[in-house]
C-alpha cells in the first residue's frame, strides 16, 4: 500500500487522507438526499454517533467550525445580551473568524486558566457572569474544549464544571474537535465524557482520517433547530453518505489506533528530552509543543532543517497521527537535531529564509513559556 501523502506531515492531524477502505465505503455508499433525511449511511452515521455519545441525536456538520458555532448557537434563543465563557486559546473564539459575534451575538468571555493548562470550576466560578445588572452580559454557554492542545482535563474538573453551571441554568458545550483522543488517551467512554454536555461537536476530518467533517450530538429538540440553522447556513446536503461512509470507516477503523498514535507521541517526547528539547505543556495525547525558547531551538533554522530533511512542520506544534511513517519520525528527529547543533552557533541577528507560520494554539500554548 503506498504511503499517505500525509506520511511526513507533522503540521496538523487535519492533513490526514482517506485510507483505501474509505474510498471504497464512499464509492459503496447509500445516496439519499440528507436534506430530507432519507440517506441510510447518513442516518447510521449519526445514530451511531448518538449510541456513542448517549445523546438523543446527531447531526452531520460540513467542519469542526459549523458543528461548534451551531452547537453553540442552539442554546443561544434569547436575543442577546449573552455571553460565552471559554478558554482564551479555545478554537470556538480565538479561531472561527468571529462567529460567535457574527453568528450568535455573543460576547465572549476568554478565561486565562490559573494551572497555564485547562479551565477549572475554580476558573469559571471566577469569570462567570450570573445575575441581570444591565450592565454585563449574563454567561449563557460554557464552552470546553477537549482535549486543548492536546492536554486532558481530569473528567471530575469536567463534573464540577457542569455542575456549577446547570445550579445556573448555563449551558455547557464542548468543542470535542479531538474529545476521540481524550477518550482513547484515558480509556473514559465518550458518554461518559459527554454526559457532562448539553452539547457536543466532534471532528472526523482530524484524527479520525476522513476528508470532511464533523457532528454535532445534543437533545432531539436541539438537532431539530441545528438542521434548521445548517441549512441557513447552506450546510444542508444532499448526497451526504459519500462523506458520512468515511466518517463512519473512520470511527471504527482509524479511532482504535489512536492510543497507538498516543504512545509514539510519548516515545517521540523522550527521543527529544534527549536532545534538551522540552514541550511547552505536557504531552497527554497527539501534540507536542517545543518550548522553542527553553529547548534552545531557532524556530526558523528549525524549519530550514525541516525542508532538508524532507519533513512538514509549520510553527512549535509536532501533530502526530496514524498516517505519520517510522521513517519521518526519524527524519524529524534528526531536523531537530540539526536545529539544535546549529542554533548554538548562530550569529548575531541571523534571519532564517524560512519563516514560522501558524498562529495562536498551533504556535503558542502557555502564554508563560
Ligand atoms: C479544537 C478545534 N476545534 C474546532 C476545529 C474546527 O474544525 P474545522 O477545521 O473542521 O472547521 C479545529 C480545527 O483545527 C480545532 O482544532
Amino acid at each position: 500500500m503506498p504511503a499517505s501523502p500525509a506520511h511526513n506531515d507533522f503540521r496538523s492531524d487535519t492533513f490526514t487522507t482517506p485510507t483505501p477502505s474509505m474510498l471504497t465505503a464512499m464509492a459503496t455508499a447509500t445516496f439519499g438526499d440528507d436534506v430530507y433525511e432519507e440517506d441510510t449511511t447518513t442516518n447510521t452515521f449519526q445514530a451511531e454517533i448518538a449510541r456513542l455519545t448517549g445523546m438523543e441525536a446527531a447531526l452531520f456538520m460540513l467542519s469542526g467550525t459549523m458543528g461548534n458555532q451551531i452547537g453553540v448557537r442552539i442554546h443561544l434563543a434569547q436575543p442577546p445580551p449573552h455571553s460565552v465563557l471559554c478558554d482564551y486559546r479555545a478554537h470556538v473564539y480565538a479561531e472561527e473568524g468571529s462567529g460567535l459575534a457574527v453568528l450568535s451575538q455573543a460576547m465572549v468571555t476568554p478565561v486565562h486558566p490559573r494551572n497555564g493548562l485547562y479551565m477549572t470550576a475554580e476558573d469559571v466560578k471566577r469569570w462567570v457572569v450570573l445575575g441581570e445588572d444591565v450592565h454585563v452580559a449574563p454567561t449563557r454557554v460554557i464552552s470546553l474544549e477537549l482535549t486543548i492542545g492536546g492536554v486532558l482535563t481530569p473528567l471530575e474538573e469536567i463534573q464540577c464544571i457542569s455542575e456549577f453551571a446547570r445550579a445556573h441554568g448555563i449551558k455547557v458545550h464542548c468543542d470535542g474537535a479531538r474529545l476521540w483522543n481524550a477518550s482513547a488517551a484515558t480509556g473514559i467512554p465518550l458518554a461518559e465524557y459527554c454526559q457532562y454536555f448539553d452539547s457536543v461537536s466532534m471532528c472526523v476530518s482530524k484524527g479520525l482520517g476522513a476528508p470532511v467533517g464533523g457532528v454535532l450530538a445534543t437533545t432531539s429538540e436541539g438537532i431539530k433547530r441545528a438542521r434548521w440553522l445548517r441549512k441557513q447556513l447552506g450546510g444542508g446536503i444532499r448526497q451526504a453518505g459519500v462523506l458520512t461512509a468515511a466518517a463512519l470507516v473512520g470511527v471504527r477503523e482509524v479511532w482504535p489506533t489512536m492510543a497507538e498514535t498516543h504512545a509514539k507521541t510519548k516515545q517521540l517526547e523522550a527521543d527529544l528530552k534527549g536532545l534538551g528539547v522540552v514541550p511547552q505543556i505536557p504531552v497527554d495525547t497527539n501534540f507536542f509543543f517545543i518550548d522553542a525558547e527553553r529547548s534552545g531551538v531557532d524556530m526558523g533554522v528549525l524549519l530550514e532543517q525541516c525542508e532538508k530533511f524532507g519533513v512538514k512542520l509549520m510553527d512549535e506544534r509536532i501533530a502526530m497521527h496514524h498516517q505519520i511513517s517510522e521513517e519521518a519520525v526519524n527524519n524529524l528527529k534528526m531536523a531537530i537535531a540539526e536545529a539544535v547543533r546549529i542554533t548554538k552557533e548562530l550569529p548575531e541577528g541571523y534571519v532564517s529564509k524560512v519563516q514560522k507560520g501558524g498562529y495562536g494554539s498551533t504556535s503558542k500554548m502557555n502564554e508563560y513559556s
